[in-house]
């Protein structure tokens, strides 16, 4: 009578362990299937060149992502422009031809030799970092 008790406790184990770590596995192959984040910004083609022309230039002296530095921190700029063909264009022109107002009085230095292109695909960059 003892043995046939202790038997189907065993069991009793056996079944509710099995039944344990078949939820796990749900769970687990659940959480696996979740998407890759849907806006990876590094995945777009301007992210690339524009971050590879920035890094080619002097402007990283000057600015950061996260920091202001002497210049505004790039995703402040990008927070504060929507990302349109006039605002790329406009910000393009401003950082060949330098200037102040927008952000203090701190001029940013003209950068005459930067082609239109380079300089639009470089904001193109900084407008990607938008996160508000
Ligand atoms: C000598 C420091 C300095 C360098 C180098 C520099 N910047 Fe700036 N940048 C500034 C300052 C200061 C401002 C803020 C200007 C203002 O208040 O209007 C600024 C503003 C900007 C803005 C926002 C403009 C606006 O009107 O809101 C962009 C975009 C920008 N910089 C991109 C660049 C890029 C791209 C480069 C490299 C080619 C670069 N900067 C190099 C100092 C610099």
């Amino acid at each position: 009578m003892k043995k046939y008790f202790i038997t189907t406790l065993l069991l009793g184990l056996i079944a509710a362990c099995s039944n344990n770590s078949n939820n796990n596995n749900n769970s687990d192959s659940s959480s696996t299937t979740v998407a890759p984040a849907a806006n990876d910004i590094t995945a777009n083609p301007d992210y690339k060149k524009g971050l590879a022309l920035i890094a080619a230039n002097d402007c990283l002296t000057c600015h950061k992502i996260d920091e202001k530095v002497t210049g505004p921190a790039y995703r402040d700029v990008a927070n504060k422009y929507e990302n349109t063909d006039a605002n790329v264009k406009m910000l393009a022109d401003k950082v060949i031809k330098g200037g102040s107002g927008n952000w203090g009085t701190v001029p940013m230095t003209p950068h005459p030799a930067l082609t239109e292109a380079d300089a639009e695909q470089m904001v193109k960059y900084i407008l990607l970092l938008r996160n508000k």
